[in-house]
């Protein structure tokens, strides 16, 4: 029996979280696994009436699910950063999620801004540290609003934390068994003390692992390779901010925040998967958005569960949904509602 936490957040995130559950329970019925689900409302509105985010008592019941389903969060009546640091990084930080998964797939049928680019070229898989460096909160002011005001932002790498990175990112490398190839994204040329602990770490751990093959990229350079040669890639591991920055530009490749999925993984503890896309407002309630991010979440969800058979087949259900049914992926454009693409995808898994 799975015990699911489903927080659908703000904005299009029910409407998304709803297809999504569609499409898990025709996966149950399927493969013959069981679920339960808590809801949980966190999110703008509960921030705004009651001021909470994620309570500490809350982190405590998240802890206890097998894993979490998350819509989005983000509230236009709400101060940036605030449910961000309040919900979404609380939960990754006190759950101890120190993986970021980011598959970026380019599924059959999706339009790519790449010219020349199909299925074939991009499909890889970026691995970003998520519980350190620059999003740990380290720094401060001296003299703040004055002229002469510093401010100290702080990136802070652990050799715990980061050997676990690249230790999960040559596993995940050996697991996936497609090319073997794990790239090291990083900035080693001027980040002279950070770069330089995950450089070692990554050839030390390396040693461990000798039929990966290994590789080094610069963060900006990566970013040309993604729009000029992205099928050089297999998997990528990196740190918090870079991973970040490059995954948005990779759920761009792969045809957008349509279909982008993530992963928080902590692999020794509680899971949190979510459409990478923000909570999209001005489409809240037009039954509009396109819930395919959502279901792909589902997929890595059900793939970490250990349901690998019903991962596979929603993977196949989502890419039959691509190359026959949808006209795009831009909300209003799919040619379809967001329940009828849940409903397309929930009947194909349930017809394999
Ligand atoms: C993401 C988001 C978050 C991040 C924000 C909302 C704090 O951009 O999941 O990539 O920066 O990690
Ligand atoms: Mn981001």
């Amino acid at each position: 029996m799975h015990r699911i936490a489903v927080i659908p957040g703000d904005g299009t995130g029910p409407e998304v979280v709803r297809e999504g559950l569609k499409v898990l329970a025709a996966a149950a019925t399927a493969y013959g696994f069981e679920y339960e689900t808590t809801e949980y409302d966190f999110g703008g509105d509960r921030y705004l009436k009651t001021g909470e985010t994620l309570p500490d008592a809350a982190v405590e019941e998240l802890r206890d699910h097998d894993a979490i389903f998350l819509g989005a969060i983000g509230h236009p009546e709400v101060k940036p950063g605030i449910l961000e640091q309040g919900i979404l990084l609380k939960a990754r930080f006190s759950l101890d999620q120190y993986i970021n998964l980011r598959p970026v797939k380019l599924y059959p049928g999706v339009e790519t801004p790449l010219a020349d680019k199909g299925p074939e070229d991009i499909d890889f898989v970026v691995v970003r540290e998520n519980t350190e460096g620059l999003y740990v909160g380290g720094g401060g002011f001296l003299k703040r609003g004055t002229p002469d005001e510093v401010a100290i932002q702080e990136s802070i790498n652990t050799r715990k934390g980061v050997e676990r990175c690249i230790r999960y990112a040559f596993e995940y490398t050996r697991r996936r068994d497609r090319e073997k190839k794990l790239t090291m994204c990083g900035k080693t040329n001027v980040l002279n003390y950070a770069q330089d602990l995950w450089l070692r770490t990554f050839e030390e751990t390396a040693a461990d692992y000798p039929d990966v093959e290994t590789d080094y990229a610069h963060v900006d350079a990566i970013c040309m390779w993604f729009v000029k040669n992205p099928e050089w890639f297999d998997v990528i591991v990196t740190d918090n901010m870079f991973g970040d920055i490059i995954t948005d530009l990779g759920a761009m490749i792969q045809g957008g925040m349509g279909i982008a999925a993530g992963g928080n993984i902590n692999p020794e503890g509680v899971s949190m998967f979510e459409p990478i896309g923000g909570s999209a407002p001005k489409y809240t309630g037009k039954g509009v958005i396109n819930p395919l991010a959502a279901i792909a979440a589902v997929q890595m969800m059900l793939e970490v569960l250990g349901e690998e058979q019903a991962a596979q087949a929603l993977d196949a259900a989502i890419a039959h949904v691509t190359s026959e049914k949808l006209e795009s992926l831009a909300a209003g454009k799919t040619g379809y509602s967001t329940a009828e693409i849940g409903d397309m995808v929930a009947e194909r898994v349930a017809s394999v």
